[in-house]
């Protein structure tokens, strides 16, 4: 079996653009990103597959601070091709940068295109988002909404965990496109929107900043059917109270904390 290539290259995070610009010029456009929040860098990681010959020279003698790591080899049926891949629960997120999911992925696996969208499973709030997902009582669904939807991460979750119907929405259209692209990797079913549904859901995910969740409590309420949950995400610990505050008369079920994360859990009272 040939051997692939990852090619990484590390950069001040002001020079992303430059990097990014002398990949393509190399003939390597498709890209994960990573920041490195101690050094203030990002590594930009490329895959090479062996097919195409040696891989490419990547000029950056223009960008200060910019250097290429010695390229490492991966066989050709390692899907976690770049980063290490997260396991939350019974959930598998697996970054990709090929159209299709490699054949040996496991059932719970779930493949999300690099490079697009929020929510490849690396930041706290999504995986809390998860857990709280994970943690509730089954079968999940099921009808789910996933407001602000970015990768389509947690409704597709909730689809492999056996939600029926799931609605993605999000007011980004590169958020959207993540999320359509996703589903279809997966092979699941999703309907994904830029505007509320007006069909109720058993489910309910935002996974947002505190401010925009506030001022979105009443439709996020109202989008919850009698015995659902809300799962809010994106809480630093700090806002956790209150942002629960905003969402009366539904009450705090359960709160998953990580890293300085929270994520609340609501259900309607008795
Ligand atoms: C932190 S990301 C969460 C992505 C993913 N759900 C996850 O858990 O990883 C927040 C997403 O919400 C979207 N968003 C922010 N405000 C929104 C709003 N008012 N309506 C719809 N989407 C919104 C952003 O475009 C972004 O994709």
């Amino acid at each position: 079996m040939a051997d692939d290539l990852i090619i990484t290259v590390q950069a001040p995070a002001a020079a992303e653009e430059l990097v990014l610009g002398a990949m393509s010029m190399a003939g390597l456009d498709e890209v994960e990103i990573r920041t490195v929040e101690e050094t203030g860098t990002v590594l930009i990681q490329a895959y090479w597959p062996a097919d195409l010959g040696p891989p490419p020279t990547i000029d950056l003698a223009r960008v200060p601070g910019a250097r290429r790591h010695p390229d490492r080899i991966v066989a050709r049926d390692t899907w976690a091709i770049g980063w290490p891949s997260h396991q939350i629960g019974p959930v598998r997120l697996a970054p990709c940068l090929a159209e299709a999911p490699p054949p040996s992925a496991a059932p719970m696996t779930l493949h999300l295109m690099a490079g697009q969208g929020f929510g490849l499973g690396e930041h706290p709030s999504t995986r809390l988002a998860l857990e709280a997902l994970i943690a509730r009582p089954r079968p999940v669904g099921p009808r789910v909404l996933d407001v602000g939807c970015g990768t389509g991460v947690l409704a597709l979750a909730a689809m492999r965990l056996g939600a029926t119907q799931a609605v993605a929405m999000d007011h980004d259209p590169a958020a959207r496109a993540a999320a359509t692209t996703n589903a279809a990797l997966n092979d699941i079913d999703l309907t994904v929107v830029d505007d509320w549904p007006t069909t109720l859901a058993d489910l309910v995910f935002a996974n947002i900043n505190p401010p925009t969740l506030r001022s979105l409590s009443a439709a996020l309420r109202s989008a919850l059917a009698p015995r659902g949950h809300l799962i809010l995400s994106g809480l630093p610990t700090a806002d956790a109270d209150d942002v629960a505050r905003a969402f009366a008369p539904l009450i705090p079920v359960r709160f998953d904390r990580a890293e300085g994360w929270v994520a609340l859990t609501l259900a309607h009272g008795e």
